[in-house]
């Protein structure tokens, strides 16, 4: 299974819990490049660029998706077309989480952890949202709004929708 969706959807907390019900490993496709390389994504994108990032992310989603796991992206895995198509092709279910830029934006308000997101201002980080908004609802089989939902009712909601791919 994999999470999409902005920054600060949640997709490493509710990946989380989803893979403990699950009883299947939780990866993360950040966390997995940043244990390849040996180097924080932060730490990437100074050095090498985000052309370079996408490129490594691109190869761990290609390499991960193979998995039997509940994988999160980060957030602009639906940027590369090439992505998009496996999102689409692949049989694994898509799960977006869907959160409001009210919400987002007050979790990433101060954030210093995600380069591309670092000292801007809310117009800013939202107008890195709005052209992905099409391209996460195009991609996924399920979109999952997580508004106002505690992380216990987000995971059963995508437990119940996991049935019924099945
Ligand atoms: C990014 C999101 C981050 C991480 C990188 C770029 C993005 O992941 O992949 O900083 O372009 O939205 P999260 O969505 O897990 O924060």
């Amino acid at each position: 299974m994999i999470l999409i969706g902005f920054m600060g959807a949640g997709k490493t907390t509710i990946g989380n819990r989803l893979a403990t019900k699950m009883k299947i490993p939780y990866l993360d496709i950040d966390n997995e490049i940043a244990y390849t390389e040996k180097m924080s994504i932060t730490d990437l994108f100074k050095m090498y660029g985000e052309q370079k990032f996408r490129q490594l992310e691109q190869k761990k989603l290609l390499e991960l998706i193979e998995t039997n796991a509940v994988i999160a992206t980060g957030g602009g895995i639906v940027l590369d077309p090439i992505n998009r198509v496996k999102l689409i092709e692949h049989p694994a279910p898509v799960i977006y989480l869907e959160t409001s830029p009210e919400i987002f934006l007050a979790r990433l308000r101060n954030d210093i952890s995600r380069p591309l997101i670092k000292g801007k201002t809310d117009t800013e980080i939202k107008s890195v949202f709005t052209p992905r908004k099409a391209h996460y609802e195009a991609c996924a089989d399920f979109i999952v709004k997580t508004d106002d939902k505690t992380q216990e009712e987000i995971v059963k909601e995508i437990l119940t929708l996991l049935k019924i791919w099945d």
